[in-house]
């Protein structure tokens, strides 16, 4: 496994100085409902944060106030260098702020190529013309082979995507928004309904992918084991707000963390 930990001792003249996004107080009210109620948070681009916290802490929501699939009800996020709090998800996206498992969607009527060509080719904004190109258009295709290559999912670049084991399907998905070239990509729970024997090679496969191309990683999780082998930094929420932000070993430590979200189940 290649941590984020080892990569940057190795490469500390390409260390980011400035986080490529930042949440700054960033407040989610469901009527009288607060599930996200002050998260100030940094985020950096060489790293992989995982998120923990119990049922309904506000994990996701927070991750969809990122990627704007819901709005701000207070609260500025930056993203490399620009307030995007009011931008369009999509906009986010062609900026390089992707959440995955909602974007790219898999078209099962495509194979596993054709769906990664499919998402390189939108990248270039040329996704209508996928069906006249997909046999010629050399660059999508050799990108394409890369990412397919990257993701391990040479063997499977023929089969249509509808029978596709779980673990490969997620990972299908990734691979897809890489195509999108992000700069940080968030995961809601990348393992969920994948067998417990697959889920170390999900995860190992994912991340990597990101250390290679350098891609930041939130990801969102509830297997504990997970978090402490994949994660080079822990931000825990409980009841909207953020109980700690550290190095693994800390976070597991804390007597905060352990009295409201690992006793408790996460
Ligand atoms: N669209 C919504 N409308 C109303 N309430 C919502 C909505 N989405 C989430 N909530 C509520 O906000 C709170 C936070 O939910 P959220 O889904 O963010 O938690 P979570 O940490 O992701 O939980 P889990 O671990 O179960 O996925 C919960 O009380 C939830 O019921
Ligand atoms: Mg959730």
């Amino acid at each position: 496994m290649s941590t984020r930990e080892t990569d940057s001792t190795s490469t500390t003249q390409n260390a980011s100085t400035e986080p490529i996004l930042r949440t700054e107080n960033v407040r989610k009210e469901f009527g009288n409902l607060v599930a996200v109620d002050g998260v100030s948070l940094e985020f950096y681009d060489d790293e992989i944060v995982g998120i923990i916290g119990p049922n309904g802490a506000g994990k996701t929501t927070y991750t969809n106030l990122i990627s704007g699939a819901l709005s701000l009800t207070d609260g500025t996020i930056v993203f490399d260098g620009d307030d995007i709090s009011d931008l369009r998800k999509y906009k986010r996206v062609r900026r390089g702020l992707v959440r995955s498992f909602q974007i790219p969607q898999i078209y099962d009527e495509l194979t596993v190529f054709e769906n990664v060509q499919s998402s390189v080719l939108s990248r270039k904004q040329e996704n209508n013309r996928l069906f006249s190109l997909t046999h010629r258009d050399t660059a999508s295709i050799e990108e394409t082979e890369r990412l397919l290559e990257m993701f391990n999912l040479e063997s499977h670049a023929d089969e249509h995507t509808e029978h596709l084991p779980h673990g490969v399907r997620k990972i299908l998905d990734v691979a897809m928004s890489f195509a999108l070239r992000p700069k940080l990509m968030v995961l809601d729970e990348p393992t969920s309904g994948v067998g417990s024997r697959e889920k170390n090679a999900v995860m190992e496969t994912i991340t990597d992918a990101a250390v290679e191309r350098n891609i930041g990683l939130i990801f969102i999780e509830h297997d504990m084991e997970l978090i402490r082998s994949y994660s080079d930094r822990i931000v825990a929420l409980h009841e909207g707000r953020v109980l700690d932000d550290d190095d693994p070993a800390a976070v597991m430590n804390s007597e905060a963390v352990n009295q409201f979200i690992l006793e408790g189940g996460v």
